[in-house]
């Protein structure tokens, strides 16, 4: 007894036992409270202790502990305060997996409400091991109405109330958030994980490009490049332009900012040529992706060695090229080979391929129709070669056998390129360029569309250049003349596109035979 209040001592008093274990309880409580959020991520058991540590001080109990559980039937985890699991030597497996229904708690799970109990005379609920329970109160966490972990607080020195389960739902509710938090966090991790590891076991190199530079670049891609992540990293937000090839830089990098700006319609694969640090450039072929990384533009990208294939496409193009030397240099010979028989058609072949060329190019025709009419061009009168050349070069009229005579060059022609493989059809346009829109042409009196449209242009460039030069059996007509005629011929024997196409060069574009 204190002899000045006439009250026991304070060590005895059980009001002054909870003023002290309360004072106490507010240093601890701040002490609970960090250990509550200094819990490491994704270390879920040490949150449940500091759960129920905080819980234990929070409500001056002596023991407390949580437990999850799943579909309100299975225990997923539990753990004890601090204290409880010092005092308690039950084993934790015995409380994990199927809940005991006569355990304390579980009323609590399933009536979904606090439950207390202040004056536990029998033990008979304990198990072996249990702490000695002399008061428990069970508060239920609950998640869209159903039970998602019970939290239980014994042992108080003074009853529970309503005001302890009040005091701890809160509390609960708050600290089940920051549960719920760190599983997203984990999950969030381990989704992050797993793309790494997918892009870092990537064949293709792969890369993440973002305002403020390249965020990340894996190992693929730093072989590709020749720079370490570090290093291609450091170059800051614009720096990697280095790493592509002069020749290549402006377009790329131009292409990068459009996107990052948002700019719709850009290529999303395209190959380019990147310089390594020793100087070497190496084909590559880059998708690339436009994603937002919290909040932010940033561009993804997928980079694949292509270098092998360019080399080969090169080699491929080269040889092409050569072919196509080869056979111009061919047809050449044989349109001069013809030349060297009718020099009274010198160079009229040469010169009806640059008319017709020029004529094909300003009707729009592709390049590839515009090199086929060029040829057929150089080789349209080719047929004439079975033509005696006496009645080639004679001067005057011929007479109708010597006139049919020389009309047979379309179908000798014909016949002498059928067994050439030319990329184009090129005997036809050969065999039909004197074919004329209404029929009244030859060999075959072909009208309109019969007659393929490279045929039509060779027919109006050959009129305009026979008329043109001088011929043995008259002198020149002058262009003049040759172009009114065709303008008179126009939808009649021949094209109007095509004649239109010819008119505009030589009247409004300056065209003149070579
Ligand atoms: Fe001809």
């Amino acid at each position: 007894m204190d002899p000045r209040h006439g009250r026991p001592k304070c060590s005895q008093d059980p009001q002054c036992l909870v003023a002290g274990d309360l004072a106490r309880g507010m240093k601890g409580q701040q002490e609970v409270l960090l250990a509550l959020f200094a819990a490491p991520p994704g270390d879920e058991d040490a949150l449940f202790r500091a759960i129920a540590n905080l819980a234990e001080v929070l409500t001056g109990s002596r023991a407390a502990f949580l437990v999850a559980v799943e579909d309100e039937s299975r225990v997923v985890r539990s753990a004890f305060s601090d204290r409880a699991a010092r005092a308690c030597a039950v084993p934790k497996e015995r409380l994990d997996g199927t809940i005991p229904h006569g355990a304390l708690w579980a009323e609590c799970l399933r009536e979904r409400r606090p439950v207390f109990h202040n004056a536990i005379s029998s033990l008979k609920l304990q198990t072996s091991g249990h702490i000695p329970l002399s008061r428990v109160l069970c508060v239920p966490v609950l998640d869209r109405g159903r039970v998602v972990a019970v939290c239980g607080v014994a042992n108080k020195p003074g009853p529970y109330t309503r005001a302890d389960a009040e005091r701890l739902m809160p509390l609960l509710e708050a600290a089940w958030n920051l549960v719920m938090r760190g599983r997203l966090e984990l999950a969030l991790q381990e989704r992050e994980g797993m793309f790494r590891a997918l892009a870092e076991q990537s064949l293709a190199g792969v890369g993440l490009i973002g305002p403020d530079g390249v965020v990340f670049a894996n190992r693929a891609l730093e072989n590709l490049s020749g720079y370490t992540f570090q290093e291609i990293r450091d170059l800051g937000p614009q720096g990697f332009a280095q790493c592509i090839h002069p020749e290549d830089r402006d377009l790329v990098m131009a292409r990068h900012r459009a996107r990052m700006a948002g700019e719709a319609g850009l290529p999303d694969t395209y190959d380019f040529r990147l310089l390594r640090p020793d100087g070497s450039a190496r084909w590559v072929t880059l998708s690339v992706t436009r994603v937002d990384v919290r909040g932010q533009p940033h561009v993804a990208i997928t980079v694949v060695d292509s270098h092998d294939r360019h080399e080969a496409e090169q080699v491929r193009e080269e040889a092409f090229a050569q072919v196509r030397r080869t056979l111009d240099a061919t047809v050449l010979t044989l349109s001069r080979t013809l030349e060297v028989r009718d020099p009274y058609t010198a160079g009229h072949q040469r010169r009806v391929a640059d008319l017709a060329r020029a004529i094909a190019q300003e009707m729009g025709l592709g390049l590839d129709r515009v090199e086929a009419i060029r040829m057929a061009g150089l080789l349209h009168d080719i047929g004439k070669i079975g033509v005696p050349a006496e009645i080639l070069a004679r001067p005057g009229s011929l007479s109708p056998t010597e006139m049919a005579l020389v009309q047979t060059h379309c179908q000798v022609g014909y016949d002498i390129l059928l067994p050439v493989e030319f990329p184009w059809p090129i005997h036809f346009y050969v065999l039909e360029h004197h074919e004329r829109l209404d029929g009244s042409g030859y060999p075959a009196n072909k009208k309109g569309d019969q007659i393929l449209l490279e045929s039509r242009v060779l027919a109006v460039a050959d009129v305009v250049e026979a008329m043109a030069s001088h011929r043995p059996y008259r002198p020149a007509l002058g262009i003049e003349k040759a172009l009114s005629t065709i303008e008179e011929e126009q939808g009649k024997t021949l094209d109007p596109d095509v004649v239109r196409a010819c008119l505009r060069l030589f009247r409004d574009k300056g065209y003149r035979l070579p």
